[in-house]
């Protein structure tokens, strides 16, 4: 609730960065409804993409909906009043929006979906995102390359995890890693014993790394009293750390016992700690200053009545039509380059991740 609205103190927060970010007087051109702020990731794209509004001029209008749908809809419906002229929304539901963007239709409002497609909508304009089937490709492949599965190394034994269901990544993710570890399943090189597989059976509600925690913690002493669990396929790093709590509570990560392969995706400072302290395997980098900077050019150029650069016109269809999208290109960091990666590129500062 505190973060409900948080215009200004992002505004202060901000000049406490020493980003330069001033606040805007003038009307509210943009609207920016970001999810949820448990996922650090969040904060910082919605820093991001005020600190590249304002690089062009354009006042915005930052809220989160702290994970709740009903709440994003309110503040979507708030912004609407405002009379803004472009809304940049990450959906809490990706399903959940399509009466509200009706409204925004109607005013002429464009919208530009953010890393998360809007589904069952006419009213998404753009959508700014990664490349998220690749993402789940890299984990895949990270996974086969551990374990030296392309040279026939083998059974091993892995159990897969994935994103929340109301939110569409979660689906490129988990086709993206299954397209490369499928294969090596019906080859029975790798072999899950608990037998789950498929979104009904490994998603995570709300993409909340204690419901996963749960889920490993019924399924290491049902499935893994006899042979070891040598590999997890984790969609994101906040999933990815409490997976690790679950492992070394249950004696993982000791001598005789290493920790399983665990991959991750979005590259937070206590991941990225984790990959340089060997608990986990690698996550997935995804530059958001850079969708920050492609969402704030494509704000711009709609503002001025201009198409917007895209890059792909066929992958994303929101099951009313095919949006236009930018996507970028995810990478993936390990303990070889994380911190060469990382800190080069000004993501964080050495200190940040020591
Ligand atoms: C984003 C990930 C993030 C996850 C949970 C996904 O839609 O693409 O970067 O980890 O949501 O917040």
């Amino acid at each position: 609730m505190l973060f409900q609205k948080v215009r200004f103190s992002l505004v202060a927060a901000c000049l406490a960065l020493g980003s330069g970010f001033v606040t805007a007087q003038e009307q509210v051109a943009v609207g920016v409804s970001m999810p949820e702020f448990s996922n650090m990731r969040w904060v910082n794209d919605g820093l991001s993409i005020m600190r590249e509004l304002n690089k062009v001029n354009l006042a915005s209008d930052l809220q989160y909906a702290s994970a709740g749908a009903d709440m994003q809809i309110a503040q979507i419906e708030g912004m609407i009043k405002k009379g803004v002229k472009v809304l940049v929304i990450a959906a809490v539901d990706g399903k959940k929006l399509t009466e509200v963007l009706k409204k925004a239709g109607d005013k002429k409002i464009k919208v530009i979906s953010y890393d998360r497609l809007i589904r069952d909508s006419a009213n998404v304009d753009y959508y700014a995102t990664f490349d998220n089937f690749d993402v789940g490709v890299k984990q895949g492949a990270d996974i086969v390359k551990r374990l030296d599965l392309a040279a026939g190394k083998g059974p091993f034994r892995i159990e897969l995890f994935a994103g929340s269901q109301d939110d569409n990544n979660a689906f490129f993710f988990y086709d993206g890693a299954m397209s490369v570890l499928k294969p090596y399943i019906d080859k029975k090189q790798l072999i899950i014993e608990s037998g789950q597989e498929g979104m009904n059976n490994v998603s995570t509600k709300g993409w909340n790394g204690a419901i996963a925690k749960a889920r490993l913690s019924v399924l290491l002493p049902k499935y893994y009293s006899k042979h070891r669990l040598d590999a997890v396929l984790s969609p994101n790093d906040g999933i990815a750390g409490e997976l690790i709590n679950g492992f070394v509570k249950a004696g993982y990560g000791q001598s005789g016992n290493p920790m399983p392969v665990i991959t991750g995706q979005d590259a937070d400072i206590p991941a990225t700690k984790a990959v340089l302290r060997g608990q986990q395997s690698s996550t997935i980098f995804k530059d958001t200053r850079e969708l920050a900077r492609v969402t704030a050019q494509m704000a711009d150029a709609l503002i001025q009545g201009k198409a917007p650069t895209v890059n792909d016109s066929k992958t994303y269809n929101n099951g009313v039509k095919v949006i236009p999208s930018f996507l970028l290109k995810p990478v993936l960091v390990d303990a070889s380059n994380i911190k060469q990666v990382l800190v080069n590129s000004g993501f964080y500062r050495a200190e940040q991740i020591q």
